[in-house]
């Protein structure tokens, strides 16, 4: 079995001050963690978390790259800047992002792609609405995301993190039933292997409202491979009890 991968996702929060103590905590309780722990921090933060890091063995994270290499795009980071800072994973295709920013699947896909080339591992995350799941169209919306992913990067797909994470779910408190999760996490690893057979080894993870409580039931099913939390990564004894459930 492939270990869990438990990533922190801060989103826009944070503080000089309140990212020492929080990863002073994390280090000290997590040192022996039987997880790999990453927190992805907002990118004006890399280079601090990168110092309090050194010597880690949490891994540190974004939570977004640029579609493209470099030029006249205000406001970009590119997936190379981030490789300066020591980045090993990157968030794409949040559906904050996809929500608030306009991201379509064939951004997400060109992201991921220049996350690869650069040596980041990206974590593309897919996920219906309310709407959508009501419809009955969780498959078809998670595929077609996942879909352009495939198509633009080919068996490199072996290479990336898929996280799932409901719309419906993330910030809400309302958690994915075990049940409901997995069957989008076999849905997505048959889709993955299709394209390589090298896919068993993709972690993919789930994300919306995971917490001390009901990390443990999640990360027990079969294609469960780990975490993306956002809130409850913000609290060193709830992020430290998710890793040590998994
Ligand atoms: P949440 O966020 O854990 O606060 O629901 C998860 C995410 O958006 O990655």
């Amino acid at each position: 079995m492939k270990k869990k991968l438990i990533a922190g996702n801060w989103k826009m929060n944070g503080s000089l001050a309140a990212n020492v103590a929080l990863l002073q905590a994390l280090q000290a309780g997590g040192a022996n963690a039987s997880s790999d722990m990453a927190v992805c921090v907002p990118g004006v933060y890399l280079s601090q978390v990168a110092q309090l890091l050194q010597g880690s063995t949490i891994s540190l994270g974004a939570q977004d790259v640029s579609s493209f290499d470099s030029g006249a795009y205000t406001g970009e980071t590119s997936a190379g800047m981030l490789r300066e800072f020591g980045v090993r994973y990157a968030i794409v295709g949040h559906s904050e992002r996809r929500q608030y920013h306009g991201e379509t699947d064939a951004v997400v896909a060109m992201k991921t792609q220049k996350a690869l080339a650069a040596g980041i591992t990206p974590i593309v995350c897919v996920g219906e609405t309310l709407a959508e799941r009501e419809a009955g169209k969780t498959e078809e919306v998670v595929k077609r995301q996942l879909a352009a992913v495939i198509h633009a990067n080919g068996h490199c797909i072996s290479e990336i993190v898929v996280a799932y994470e409901p719309v419906w779910a993330i910030g809400t408190g309302k958690t994915a039933t075990p049940a409901q999760a997995q069957e989008v996490h076999a849905v997505l690893r048959a889709q993955l292997l299709a394209a390589t057979p090298q896919a068993d080894r993709v972690h993919i993870l789930y994300g919306g409202s995971m917490n001390a409580a009901n990390a443990a039931e999640l990360l027990a099913q079969k294609d469960i491979d780990g975490g993306l939390v956002g809130g409850a990564s913000l609290k060193a004894p709830d992020f430290l009890a998710i890793a040590a459930a998994a």
